[in-house]
């Protein structure tokens, strides 16, 4: 099949006012398509869209601010992609949080709230969405997991579990939506240059492995864009995170040893 190209797909992207999803906005806005923006802050969306503009004349950028947790924002989304673009192409669930601390020192409200945006307001936009995308042309799910949607390590569960749960369901989704020739892609990133850890539910420890390896947020963008292009089903954007995924493929109870060291507490 010939490989996928973007001028005139109607893209929408969730988590679109900083880092990978502003990234990915550009990357595909600069390819000739249209991009319909999500998340809260609605001045930021606003700098994207003319980012989007600026960077490429008569590009179609469109925003809707709200908060995806709340499903009437969800319908909200899928509608104004139906009413101005009578369809939808590709949809990208980039939008997430997360926290850090011991699952011990944690509380349920942190648990639901990392599980209600990285898991079910992806899950329940797509369920929206599909209607749309499989009358759409060459049409795609992204979903942006994370490395520690392979390999769960400590001072993260919170985060892991909804990433863990965004990998099982994503797998199921590509064979389900096979014969209707919607692709699923899953991007896991390692540490990216984002605003991601400024923006943390809660901070009640700080991760031993710290930001040095993050790469920029342009790059997983970048490399998300291409893998569509070739119709690719999975990529680890960052190397350093493959190469932990597939050590703990091939040795999981040496890396098991090896977390557990860095999950012990502080003597
Ligand atoms: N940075 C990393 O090291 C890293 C590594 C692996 C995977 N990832 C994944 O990459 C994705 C993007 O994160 P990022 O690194 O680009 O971080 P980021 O810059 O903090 O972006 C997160 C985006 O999600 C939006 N968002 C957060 N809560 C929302 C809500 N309730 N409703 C609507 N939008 C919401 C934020 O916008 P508003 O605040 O305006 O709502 C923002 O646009 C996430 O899924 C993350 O898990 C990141």
């Amino acid at each position: 099949m010939a490989r996928r190209s973007f001028a005139h797909s109607r893209v929408l992207i969730t988590g679109a006012s900083s880092g990978i999803g502003r990234e990915l906005a550009l990357a595909f806005a600069r390819r000739g398509a249209g991009v319909m923006l999500a998340a809260r802050r609605e001045s930021e969306l606003h700098v994207v869209a003319d980012q989007c503009r600026r960077q490429s004349a008569g590009v179609d950028a469109i925003l809707l601010a709200g908060n995806l947790t709340d499903p009437a924002y969800r319908r909200a989304l899928a509608q104004t992609a139906t009413e101005k673009w009578h369809g939808l192409d590709i949809l990208v669930n980039n939008a997430g949080v997360s926290a850090h601390g011991r699952f011990a020192g944690s509380d349920e409200a942190t648990l639901r709230q990392v599980m209600e945006l990285n898991f079910f307001a992806a899950a329940e936009l797509t369920r929206l969405a599909l209607p749309l995308l499989k009358q759409g042309e060459r049409p795609a799910i992204v979903n942006i997991g994370s490395i520690i949607g392979h390999r769960g390590l400590p001072l993260n569960s919170e985060y892991a579990a909804s990433k863990f749960a965004l990998r099982g369901w994503t797998e199921s989704l590509r064979a389900e939506l096979a014969a209707d020739g919607v692709d699923v892609l899953l991007v896991s990133p390692g540490t990216t240059e984002t605003e991601f850890f400024d923006h943390l539910i809660a901070k009640r420890a700080d991760l031993p492995w710290g930001e040095s390896t993050a790469i920029p947020a342009a790059a997983v963008a970048e490399q998300t864009v291409r893998a569509l292009e070739r119709g690719r089903h999975e990529i680890f954007p960052n190397w350093r995170g493959r190469a932990l995924v597939y050590a703990n493929r091939l040795a999981p109870g040496l890396i098991d040893r090896v977390v557990a060291k860095l999950g012990s507490p502080p003597p």
